[in-house]
């Protein structure tokens, strides 16, 4: 099991829309993935026509209450959720002394059937996404390729390394800084870009997202850039980033194999 956390104080960069694309993409090839919000808002649900109140299955309070018995919802056949919606902000409130609550709950056997687990956080430097990076094994954070992301990314780096030092056993790896939203027709995106690179190196990741209106208007319709045309350039985008993720956590052998056997 790889637990992935995409995290940024900053609002707006693509957090919720990078979770719920990836999550849609690795279980389209066959992993077995769970989507966990824990964000107030609830964006994950909204994105994925799915009832935020969960109904009679389990959602992100119950993980964090650690109840014994978790059932998570169904979205497709590989691709589960537990959701969240605004009672969850109580947990913000509350600071996390040595171990966190998740930390016990991710000791429940039925988040170890999924082979990938990634987990929406909202835009603050709260309890919350401290919850999320102490179960996490890498933390992504996206940017807009803007003037003042540098400082945003630099502050969430920064956020996740006190994380880091201060509850125990929390240990992800930076597994790097996507870029969202890419217009590469305008004339500072090389100049940018080049400044991220020398500023991160290895660490912004290869594969960049455009800014398209076909991702723009996907919550509305509850479309992932699974369900768009092969020859969308969203979707070659994603199938591409969520390559290169494989990869940097391990299970790039998987998916070599999943897509053999598609052909
Ligand atoms: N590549 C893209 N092309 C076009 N629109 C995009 C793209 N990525 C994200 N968006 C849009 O940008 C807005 C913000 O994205 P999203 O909600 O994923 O950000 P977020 O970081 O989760 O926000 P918050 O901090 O409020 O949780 C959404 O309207 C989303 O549809
Ligand atoms: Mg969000």
């Amino acid at each position: 099991m790889k637990t992935i956390s995409i995290i940024c104080q900053k609002g707006g960069v693509g957090k919720t829309t990078a979770a719920v694309n990836l999550a849609s993409i690795f279980s389209s090839f066959g992993i077995k993935t769970l989507i966990i919000d824990l964000d107030p808002q609830g964006n994950v649900s909204t994105y994925l026509n799915y009832d935020k109140t969960s109904g009679t299955y389990s959602d992100a309070i119950d993980l964090l209450e650690k109840k014994t018995v978790i059932n998570p919802g169904k979205i497709t056949e590989n691709l589960d959720i537990l959701s969240s919606n605004t009672n969850i902000s109580k947990f913000n409130e509350e600071k996390i002394i040595g171990g966190s609550k998740l930390q016990q709950a991710f000791r429940n056997e039925t988040l170890n059937d999924y082979e990938v687990i990634m987990i929406d956080t909202p835009p603050t430097m709260s309890s919350l996404v401290q919850e999320a990076l102490s179960v996490s094994d890498y933390y992504l954070i996206p940017a807009k390729p803007e003037f003042l992301a540098v400082e945003g990314v630099a502050q969430a780096m920064e956020f996740a390394k006190k994380t880091i030092a201060t509850i125990h056993n929390a240990n992800p790896l930076f597994l790097g800084v996507l870029l969202n939203q890419i217009d590469k027709r305008r004339s500072s995106y090389t100049e940018f870009v080049s400044e991220l690179e020398y500023l991160l190196s290895d660490k912004l990741l290869m594969t960049k997202i455009s800014q398209t209106a076909e991702i723009a208007d996907g919550p509305f319709y509850a479309k992932t850039v699974v369900d768009f045309k092969d020859e969308s350039r969203s979707k070659i985008e994603y199938i591409e980033l969520a390559k290169e993720i494989l990869k940097k956590v391990g299970i790039h052998e998987e998916i070599t194999e999943f897509s053999d056997n598609r052909h």
